[in-house]
């Protein structure tokens, strides 16, 4: 690999960077004396003896420990983040749906702008709306990985193990406890996050499907090795066990030289999705558009799964084509990251955000249920729409903020009220 390429193609790899020719040690882990001193260290992302296929870890070279830091203490600012067990208020079954979060006021950067909306043991749902990059300031959460899903404004993701650039229709990942800055080139930036707290999202089996599909490993990108070397303070932030706590290093924490192993942040362009659909009748389950999950210790249950909806064909004859009333469950938080949605024919907006929990009622509002029922069923193209789901396995428990924000659209249920009811023969009653 040539320093020119910023990325090493697929998920989960085995990768070996350096940022400075002959800085990574060859042979030894851990040598007695590290290329031009600099210090080796692991950073685990599994227990030590997890079997081999989960077993995630990296060797980092540093020009400092990351011990190298004062105590941390409570961070001084009160924000909007939640965390386990989200019992700001009680859960509710009702149906919830959200306008986009506006950007900030006040100059906010990625951390101070977290929101939670919901969240469970598993996982935590947050936006994120930010006005100002991350100056001397890096965010690390030893909670679990953040799985970012950009709306609106590109990020530029400074991490210990290299960058990484992002914009609306990609989406990034960062394990837990790696250390990150994130930078606005455009000056505003808004989206979601999945902080998941269970077993580190993967690729799905394919079953059937085949040994190609969905997400193609090798269009995942991890960075190559990247360092600054600055003597400045800098704030570090740590979630720790659902609380915010910091400390200030007296250097940048973005001084790994180079790395080698298969924990690493990565990213992942949601347009290269190989999208599999029915080219007969009726539709797959919505786990056919699963982009990553993170599984429980239940077969096919998942703390949590990433799904799309993107731009595809839709061909099924003699078929309700958009998603059916259903319920489930699994609890579902939807959210929308450009154009419309097929089941909706309003009011669910880019930035805004749906929460349809366990066994809750859901499907297509009267508008898009009836041009759906008068459709003539010709090969039609789905353009220019990228919804998402977090699904997971327990129920997402609304936070305080969620409930009384005014954002929430209090008339919400009146979307599936007015359905004419069916009329049955005179002679089958
Ligand atoms: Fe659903």
């Amino acid at each position: 690999m040539t320093g020119a390429e910023r990325y090493h193609p697929g998920f989960g790899n085995h990768v070996s960077t350096e940022a400075v020719p002959g800085a990574l040690p060859i042979g030894r882990n851990s040598p007695q004396h590290v290329p031009f001193g600099l210090y080796a260290e692991q950073l685990s992302g599994s227990a030590f003896t997890a079997p081999r296929q989960e077993n995630r870890r990296s060797w980092l070279y540093r020009m400092r420990p990351a011990a190298h830091h004062p105590p941390f203490a409570p961070y001084a600012r009160p924000g909007l983040l939640r965390s386990s067990p989200f019992d700001e208020l009680p859960p509710t079954p009702n149906r919830l749906r959200w306008d986009p979060l506006p950007l900030p006021e006040q100059p906010t950067d990625f951390v101070d702008g977290l929101t939670s909306i919901a969240g469970n043991a598993g996982i935590g749902v947050h936006l994120y709306a930010a006005n100002r990059s991350m100056a001397r300031r890096a965010f690390t959460n030893a909670d679990g990985e953040l799985l970012i899903v950009p709306q609106q404004g590109a990020l530029h993701i400074v991490t210990e193990l290299g960058r990484i650039d992002v914009e609306p229709l990609q989406i990034a990942l960062i394990p837990r406890g790696v250390r990150f800055r994130i930078d606005l080139p455009e000056g505003s930036a808004r989206g979601y996050i999945c902080e998941n707290e269970g077993a580190p999202f993967r690729l799905p089996d394919l079953g059937p499907i085949g040994s190609n599909g969905l997400a193609n490993p090798r269009d995942f990108e991890t960075p190559a090795a990247w360092f600054e070397d600055i003597d400045e303070p800098t704030e570090l932030i740590q979630k720790f066990e659902g609380a915010l706590w910091a400390t200030t290093l007296d250097h940048s924490p973005f001084d790994v030289v180079a790395w080698h192993g298969n924990l690493a942040p990565c990213r992942y362009d949601l347009r290269r999705f190989n999208t599999i659909n029915t080219v007969s009748f009726d539709h797959p389950d919505p786990s056919i558009f699963t982009v990553l999950t993170s599984p429980s210790e239940v077969p096919g249950t998942a703390n949590c799964d990433f799904v799309i909806f993107p731009p595809r064909w839709m061909v099924a004859e003699g078929t309700f084509r958009p998603p059916w009333f259903h319920r489930n469950v699994m609890s579902e938080y939807m959210g929308l990251i450009v154009g419309s949605y097929d089941a909706k024919a309003g009011g669910f907006l880019p930035g805004g955000g749906s929460l349809h929990n366990r066994m809750a009622g859901h499907g297509p509002d009267r508008a898009s249920y009836a041009a759906a029922i008068a459709d003539e069923l010709k090969p039609h193209r789905l353009e220019a729409t990228m919804a998402f789901m977090f699904e997971s396995r327990s129920v997402l428990r609304p936070t305080r903020f969620a409930m009384e924000t005014e954002l929430m659209q209090l008339d919400y249920d009146d979307i599936w009220s007015g359905f004419t009811k069916a009329e049955l023969p005179n002679d089958a009653r």
